[in-house]
C-alpha cells in the first residue's frame, strides 16, 4: 500500500479510556461535528443481546459481570460493521480495541482496506471520577443522547434536549459491583494498548477530568492535525 493511498483513505480514530471516561459522549460530539461514524462495540453488543443473536447470547453473562467478551466475537461484529457503506466517511472506534489481540486484528482489517489509524486518543480519568460518572449516567431511549444526574441533566427535567423523548434508560451493568470488574478489566487488558499505540507513533493523551466542552476542543485539535 503506498503512502498516498493511505493518506487519502477515510480517517480512523480510536478513543481509549476506562469505563466512564467519556468515550461515548465525545464520539457522539465528533460524529455531529465532523461526520465521522461512531462505532461502539458496547452498543453493537447490547444490540446483539437485545436481538438474541448467537453472539448476543454468548456475550450477555460476560457483560453483566463486567468482563470482556471474547476477542473472536467482538472482532467479527466490528469487522461486519466496518463493511457498511457509511464508514467511508471515517470512523471513531469507541471501546475497540480493548485487548492486544483486538488491536492486531484491527491492524490487519485496516491493511486490507488500505486504511491506517490516524490517531489513538487516551482519555485519562481517575478511578473515583469514573465511578461517579457511571453511577449518574442515563440515556434517552428514543435517540440515545447521553445524560448525567450531576454533570449533564436535560434542560427541561424529564425531557430529552435532542428529540423531546421522555423515556430514559439506565444500563444494567452500571452498578457498583460490575463497575469494579470493568475497571479491573480495563487496567489488566486495555491499558497496555496505550504503549502499543505509543510505539506506532499515533498516541495522544487528553486530560479527561475537565468539562465536556474543553475535552471536545482538545480532541478537535488532535484530530485536525491527525487528518490533515
Ligand atoms: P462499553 O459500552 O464500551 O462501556 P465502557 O467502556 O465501560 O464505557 P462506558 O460506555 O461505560 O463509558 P464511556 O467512556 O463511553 O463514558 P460516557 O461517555 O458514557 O462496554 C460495555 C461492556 O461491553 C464491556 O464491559 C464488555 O463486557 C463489552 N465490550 C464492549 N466492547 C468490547 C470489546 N472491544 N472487547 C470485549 N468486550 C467488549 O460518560 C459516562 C457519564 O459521564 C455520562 O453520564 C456522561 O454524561 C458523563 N460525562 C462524560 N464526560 C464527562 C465530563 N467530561 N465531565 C462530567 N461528566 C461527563
Amino acid at each position: 500500500m503506498c503512502a498516498e493511498i493511505a493518506a487519502q483513505a477515510a480517517p480512523v480514530l480510536i478513543l481509549l479510556g476506562p469505563p466512564g471516561a467519556g468515550k461515548g459522549t465525545q464520539a457522539r460530539l465528533l460524529q455531529e461535528a465532523h461526520g465521522y461514524v461512531q462505532l461502539s462495540t458496547g452498543d453493537l453488543l447490547r444490540e446483539a443481546v437485545a436481538n438474541g443473536t448467537a453472539a448476543g447470547q454468548a456475550a450477555k453473562a460476560v457483560m453483566a459481570a463486567g468482563g470482556l467478551v471474547s476477542d473472536d466475537i467482538v472482532i467479527a461484529i466490528l469487522s461486519e460493521r466496518l463493511d457498511q457503506p457509511d464508514t467511508a466517511q471515517g470512523v471513531i472506534l469507541d471501546g475497540f480495541p480493548r485487548t492486544t489481540v483486538q488491536a492486531q486484528a484491527l491492524d490487519q482489517l485496516l491493511q486490507t482496506r488500505g486504511q491506517r489509524i490516524n490517531a489513538a486518543i487516551s482519555l485519562e480519568v481517575d478511578d473515583a471520577q469514573m465511578v461517579t460518572r457511571i453511577s449518574g449516567r442515563f440515556t434517552c431511549g428514543g435517540c440515545g443522547e447521553g445524560y448525567h444526574d450531576q454533570f449533564k441533566a436535560p434542560a427541561t427535567p424529564g425531557q430529552c434536549d435532542k428529540c423531546g423523548g421522555t423515556d430514559f434508560k439506565r444500563r444494567a451493568d452500571d452498578n457498583a459491583e460490575t463497575v469494579g470488574s470493568r475497571l479491573a478489566a480495563y487496567h489488566a487488558q486495555t491499558a497496555p494498548l496505550i504503549s502499543y499505540y505509543e510505539g506506532k507513533g499515533v498516541l495522544s493523551g487528553v486530560d479527561a477530568m475537565g468539562d465536556i466542552a474543553a475535552i471536545q476542543a482538545s480532541l478537535a485539535n488532535i484530530i485536525s492535525r491527525a487528518t490533515a
